[in-house]
């Protein structure tokens, strides 16, 4: 029997602000995808949030793309958004880009991640869902974690990750993606990946073949034509026995390093790592945070979760955040911590370009 992991996630509605999730909504999707189970459709399922994103964790036989299991999720987004109107959180619906569901959830607003995969005996995953930032922001862990030996001892020690891993990357303006072999092709790989803002790593393969890592690289932005919110992230990673140990994995978020998509997606800060009761965004809006929840699978059942960066192992990291927050904001509107010209086009910025442009003069 292959299982398939299929994490699919939306902001409905925030609580308060863009800050957080309700806990009315988490409920509401507990409640739908546990008769989901009864009936079936689904193996398991697990509930999360990260900020004002609601996360589906669901397990089951269908398939990656399957119709049932994308309008069961988008079904639940739009009760959820519903619910979100009647009780007048914030931005209630702001993912749902249409009324009527196409088979699909891709393109409509909700960020997806699935994998299918044969279980080993023992199958640990680590899923990772992040705010107020955009789907390049795994580009820089999942390279650490599949690509480089300072991060991942494993890829020098471990003979099953001694030949290194293949890594899909999607162009996402142009949308086609790329195929690239690492350690051979590394070079070339970070030459398009240190892009975050037009290259996103989509999926990590063993050289075998065999899928190790997925990641959401829907980008609202492009899916809309104007900017209509952000397309915060979630990933799954395959961990042990021929991949990357969980402490490998976790040690790519040690840095809090750069990403862009915070405050009005229009800001870079530091990825704070947190456990799932600190992700809340708060100062402005952030910083942008990373959740990590860990589970065994077991025939499709999903033992867990472990909330992953509910450690103080991770408390130097946070600290680190804190203060690259606390310095980056004294920069305000100026480059690098307000994103540059070409991301800001979904802003105010085009409009006020149009008032000036008869008052610039030519000079020699
Ligand atoms: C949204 C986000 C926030 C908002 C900001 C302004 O995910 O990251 O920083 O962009 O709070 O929100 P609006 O324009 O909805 O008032
Ligand atoms: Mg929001
Ligand atoms: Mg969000």
């Amino acid at each position: 029997m292959k299982t398939t992991i299929s994490v699919i996630k939306a902001d409905i509605g925030g609580y308060v602000g863009h800050s957080g999730m309700h806990p009315a909504l988490m409920a509401l999707a507990e409640d739908e995808l546990e008769e989901a189970k009864k009936q079936g459709k689904i193996i398991d399922f697990f509930v999360a949030h990260a900020g004002d994103d609601l996360e589906l964790i669901m397990t089951h036989t269908k398939g990656v793309d399957n119709a049932e299991i994308h309008e069961l999720a988008w079904n639940i987004f739009k009760k959820g958004a519903d619910k979100a109107k009647e009780m007048g959180l914030y931005g209630a619906g702001q993912d749902i880009l249409s009324d009527a569901f196409s088979g699909n959830v891709k393109g409509m607003g909700p960020g997806v991640a699935e994998m299918e995969i044969e279980e080993r005996p023992s199958e640990p995953i680590v899923v990772f869902m992040a705010d107020k930032t955009s789907p390049g922001a795994w580009n820089y862990p999942l390279f650490k974690i599949f690509g480089d030996p300072f991060n991942t001892a494993g890829l020098i020690i471990d003979p099953k990750l001694h030949d290194g891993f293949i890594f899909e990357v999607l162009d996402m303006k142009e949308g086609k993606a790329i195929k690239m072999r690492c350690p051979e092709e590394m070079y070339d790989l970070l030459a398009l990946i240190g892009a975050v803002e037009h290259y996103a790593i989509k999926n990590v393969y063993r050289k075998d073949g065999i899928i190790a890592a997925t990641a959401s690289t829907q980008r609202l932005s492009y899916i809309a034509g104007k900017y209509v919110g952000k397309d915060d992230p979630v990933m799954i990673v395959r961990a042990q026995s021929g991949f990357p140990a969980v402490g490998e994995i976790l040690e790519a978020f040690s840095l809090a390093h750069m990403v862009a998509g915070w405050m009005r997606g229009s800001h870079w800060g530091p990825l704070m790592p947190v456990s799932m009761k600190d992700a809340n965004c708060t100062r402005f809006d952030g910083p942008p945070r990373v959740v990590a929840l860990g589970f065994q699978v077991k025939d499709g059942k999903l033992i867990g979760p472990k909330d992953m960066f509910d450690d103080p192992a991770f408390d130097l990291t946070r600290k680190r955040a804190q203060d690259i927050t606390d310095y980056i904001r004294r920069m305000g509107p100026f480059e690098p911590h307000r994103l540059g010209l070409e991301e800001m086009e979904y802003t105010t910025l085009p409009s006020v370009l149009e008032k000036l442009k008869d008052r610039f003069f030519k000079v020699d």
